[in-house]
């Protein structure tokens, strides 16, 4: 008897050892991720990126192109990296599309499939549509040295050929003069190209894609201007006040926390003129790190955003190995009226389900003081959304913390109408004396608060009111923020709490 319980013994701690391993192994495999790699959002396998570029969706395959330099991780001789997707989630990194030639780098630009072969180049050919940046003219300072180029794929983006008669649309002597992002204008049945020229937007159209004449320019004296203006978009959002027309802006510096941001206008644009129906200023995404972001072609209605997840006070310096820089989450864009007045929201893209891990529910929480998650969340290894409900605005926080005391907190207050994230005690943050520590941006919604937040190991995004008030932001902890508390000065009910471990892509 003695002998059976003891061979039993045996036995058991001989497959408890063996779990452990497995275990051991796990978690091994867990550490050997790379600290501050992205791990549900895209980032390039190495080198360095910035502008999504030439995002279009062709035969159920999303392509996703962005500004490269494959050599380092600074920004240097830019060429157009590739990715695709059949899901905006899962990302395969393919061969550089377009590398510099000798009318200059490729720049930040566009791509659209030429369903009716308008340009020549084969029905449904991938058209990109970008800016020749030409470092040599730049040095002579005659301004001319950003022009408009063409190259097209026949075979689904798979191999590209510049256009023989480039550039397309000289450089009338405008010094920034660059990021084409050209839609088709059903209306007017021609293409129509948004570009960026210095503090304005410059709106041209062609039959072709390969003539180009000027239509009219928008900017002066509307929006913000504490910087050039790049990376436009011109796109149709349905609303229930009709279609509108909407204009993405980027802008560096002037954002509102500092840097680099997206602006945005709502209005009309009859095939010549846009004009916006607001002056006040509104952004995309009030967090330090989202930029130069611009949607989709060929989704139909549907219109889907990506941004650099970066700001160009710093982003040469964020924390680094082989690689510098990434994407937002792929985001949704709607109008939503507040009052009878319209205004952008940014969700993320529902196929983000297609990597929920386990998830938490609890229907109502009172959270007096603090509320603490960890035990909960810990699992998700930093990676995870978290939602919920308020019946009125109060003031909370929410803090992702680690076990060295590091943390970013997440909150609302209520003085001043404003969310917030703060960084400051989130680990490094002195590589770059302006990285920006906390930011802010206004609750627009009324009444009842709804929040989520999509937590990634570097990364917080937030989406408050349905993506009304957007934040994103990047952090470096010297350890991954694994728990999470939920606080406030004054009681709180949470309802439809809800925690939701978010996969890896990699
Ligand atoms: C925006 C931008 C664009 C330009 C590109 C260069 O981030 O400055 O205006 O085309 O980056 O990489």
């Amino acid at each position: 008897m003695k002998k059976v319980s003891i061979a039993f013994y045996c036995i058991a701690v001989a497959i408890m050892a063996s779990c452990g391993n497995q275990q051991n192994k796990k978690e091994e495999i867990m550490d050997e991720r790379e600290q501050y790699r992205p791990q549900y959002h895209f980032s390039p396998k190495s080198g360095w990126m910035n502008d999504p570029n030439g995002m279009v969706y062709l035969n159920g395959t999303y392509h996703f192109f962005f500004q490269h330099n494959p050599d380092s991780t600074v920004w240097g001789p830019m060429h157009w990296g590739h990715a695709t997707s059949t899901d905006l989630v899962h990302w395969e990194e393919q061969p550089i599309a377009l590398f510099p030639d000798s009318l200059g780098t490729i720049f930040s630009g566009s791509a659209v499939v030429d369903k009716d072969n308008t340009a020549g180049f084969g029905e449904n050919a991938i058209v990109a549509i970008f800016t020749h940046h030409n470092d040599a003219i730049e040095k002579e300072r005659t301004g001319l040295h950003q022009y408009q180029s063409l190259a097209y794929s026949t075979d689904e983006g798979k191999t590209w050929t510049k256009y023989e008669g480039n550039p397309v649309l000289p450089n009338p002597g405008i010094w920034d003069f660059r990021d084409p992002k050209v839609m088709w204008h059903e209306a007017s049945k021609q293409w129509v190209m948004t570009l960026a020229t210095k503090q304005s937007v410059t709106f041209y159209a062609s039959p072709n894609l390969k003539e180009w004449n000027r239509l009219s320019e928008f900017g002066e004296g509307i929006g913000a201007h504490g910087g050039v203006w790049e990376c436009p978009d011109l796109i149709e959002l349905d609303s229930d006040k009709g279609k509108k027309w909407v204009l993405l802006v980027s802008i560096n510096p002037g954002g509102p926390n500092t840097g680099s941001a997206t602006q945005y206008f709502i209005g009309q644009f009859d095939g010549t003129h846009f004009k916006s129906d607001h002056t006040d200023t509104r952004w995309i995404d009030y967090g330090p790190e989202d930029y130069a972001g611009v949607t989709f072609f060929n989704t139909g209605d549907r219109k889907i955003f990506i941004g650099w997840m970066n700001n160009w006070e710093y982003a040469n310096e964020i924390p680094a190995t082989t690689w510098r820089g990434g994407a937002t989450i792929a985001r949704d864009l709607k109008l939503k009226d507040v009052d009878g007045q319209l205004f952008v929201v940014s969700e993320p893209v529902k196929e983000l389900e297609t990597i929920y891990g386990e998830a938490g529910e609890e229907a109502e929480v009172t959270v007096t003081d603090a509320y603490d998650l960890t035990d909960k969340v810990k699992r998700f290894k930093g990676q995870y959304s978290l939602e919920f409900e308020l019946d009125a605005a109060k003031d909370f926080t929410i803090h992702l913390v680690n076990s060295k005391q590091e943390e970013v907190v997440i909150g609302y207050d209520a003085k001043d109408n404003n969310y917030y994230v703060d960084r400051s005690k989130s680990g490094n943050t002195d590589f770059k004396d302006n990285f920006v520590l906390k930011a802010t941006a206004p609750r627009i919604a009324k009444g009842k608060l709804s929040l989520r937040l999509l937590v990634d190991v570097n990364s917080v995004e937030l989406f408050a009111d349905g993506g009304l008030s957007v934040l994103s932001n990047l952090f470096f902890p010297s350890e991954v923020l694994d728990g999470l508390r939920i606080a406030a000065p004054e009681q709180l009910t949470l309802k439809n709490l809800k925690y939701q471990g978010i996969n890896s892509i990699l």
